[in-house]
């Protein structure tokens, strides 16, 4: 009996020190640096085109979240993000050579938005979206936007913050999220007359809806989005300005939990007025989208009747608001 006793008492202390140890080894790990590959990206030529592409993409893809207290892109605390995350500031990205990216290459900008994995290797965890699957154009366009002389990119003097990664946000990036390699061959701009492959690359590529429409941002694959656990299926919790919880919407086709039993007419009128089917104004964090165009609209519409329908019953909070 006493062998048995001292053998489970062993066991205890190497079960614990092992979970001590592993716990120990990532937090120091920390968010994981990576290798930088060397990558062909002349410098970007820019144009006016260019520049309202970019602007159009970055208003609903990197203002929303890179906005900070005067205005330009400054950077500042993303309290709507689960605090399981840990404190997360998003970063200076104007052209304050000091305090912005004013000193990046238009590779390194490439590179990073791509892979995830800044100049000196450092990894940005999975708040800070990746858009492996931007198509070149959209690609430049980001880039000339940035570099653009629109107000929000002026050189912004205010340091960036460090975020606190959590050690969830550690582990995550130990087991799930790592560097996304960077693509082989340039990627085309979609057809556009093809209207489920260009709305595929709006949900996935250009307008990225599937990270927010998903079960959860933990299970997020952005290399692979349809891997994503519950895919545009919604229910992924998210916070309010003022601190509420607030779950997204199923935006598949279900006839029940879905957009199911919605017309193109209701679902237009939800992306360009933010009105849902009962005619109640969509709130944050879901974001106006009035300026796609039609043909943008008709293709996620196109584009979501070929997504695998998801039974989930989202609770939409209607009644406390
Ligand atoms: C969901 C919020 C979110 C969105 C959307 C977003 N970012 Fe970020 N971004 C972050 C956060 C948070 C960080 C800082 C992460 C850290 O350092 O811990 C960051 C960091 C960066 C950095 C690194 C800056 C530095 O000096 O370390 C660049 C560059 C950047 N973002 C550019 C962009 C661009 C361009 C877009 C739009 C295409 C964009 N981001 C969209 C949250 C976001
Ligand atoms: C930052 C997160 C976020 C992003 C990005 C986002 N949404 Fe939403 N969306 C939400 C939230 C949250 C709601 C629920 C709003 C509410 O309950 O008032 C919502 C609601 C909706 C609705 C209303 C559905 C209903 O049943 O009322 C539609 C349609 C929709 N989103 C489509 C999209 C599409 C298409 C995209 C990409 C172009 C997108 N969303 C991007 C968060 C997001």
């Amino acid at each position: 009996m006493k062998t048995v006793l001292r053998v489970f008492l062993y066991l205890i202390i190497f079960v614990s020190v092992a979970i001590v140890g592993f716990v120990c080894f990532i937090q120091l790990r920390g968010i994981p640096k990576y290798e930088v590959d060397k990558i062909d990206y002349p410098q970007v030529q820019s144009d006016s085109d260019l520049v309202a592409n970019g602007m159009k993409i970055a208003s609903v893809q990197c203002i929303v979240c890179h906005r900070g207290t005067d205005g330009k892109l400054s950077g500042r605390l993303l309290q709507e993000l689960p605090p399981e995350f840990g404190e997360v500031h998003s970063a200076n990205i104007t052209q304050s050579k000091e305090h912005g990216i004013g000193k990046w290459t238009d590779a390194e900008i490439a590179y990073l938005l791509r892979t995830g994995v800044k100049p000196d290797g450092q990894y940005l965890p999975v708040y800070m979206p990746k858009f492996p699957h931007a198509s070149e154009y959209d690609m430049k366009s980001i880039i000339a936007f940035l570099r653009s002389a629109t107000p929000y990119v002026q050189a912004s003097e205010i340091p960036k913050v460090s975020s606190k990664p959590s050690f969830l946000t550690k582990f995550l990036c130990f087991v799930a999220f790592k560097k996304i390699p960077y693509p082989t061959a340039p990627i085309a701009q979609p057809d556009t007359t093809n209207l489920v492959e260009f709305g595929h690359y709006l949900v996935t590529g250009r307008y990225d809806c599937y990270p927010c429409h998903s079960a959860d941002f933990k299970t997020l694959n952005m290399e692979f989005p349809e891997k994503t656990s519950g895919y545009c299926g919604g229910g992924n919790k998210m916070i309010t300005l003022d601190g509420k919880d607030r779950f997204t919407a199923n935006i598949t086709s279900d006839e029940e939990t879905g957009l199911g039993r919605w017309t193109l007419d209701d679902f237009s009128n939800a992306m360009l007025h933010s009105k849902n089917k009962a005619g109640k104004t969509l709130r944050e964090p879901m974001l106006p989208y009035n300026g796609m165009t039609e043909t943008e609209v008709k293709s996620i519409w196109a584009y979501l009747q070929t997504v695998p329908k998801i039974k989930n019953v989202v609770d939409r909070k209607w009644e406390q608001d």
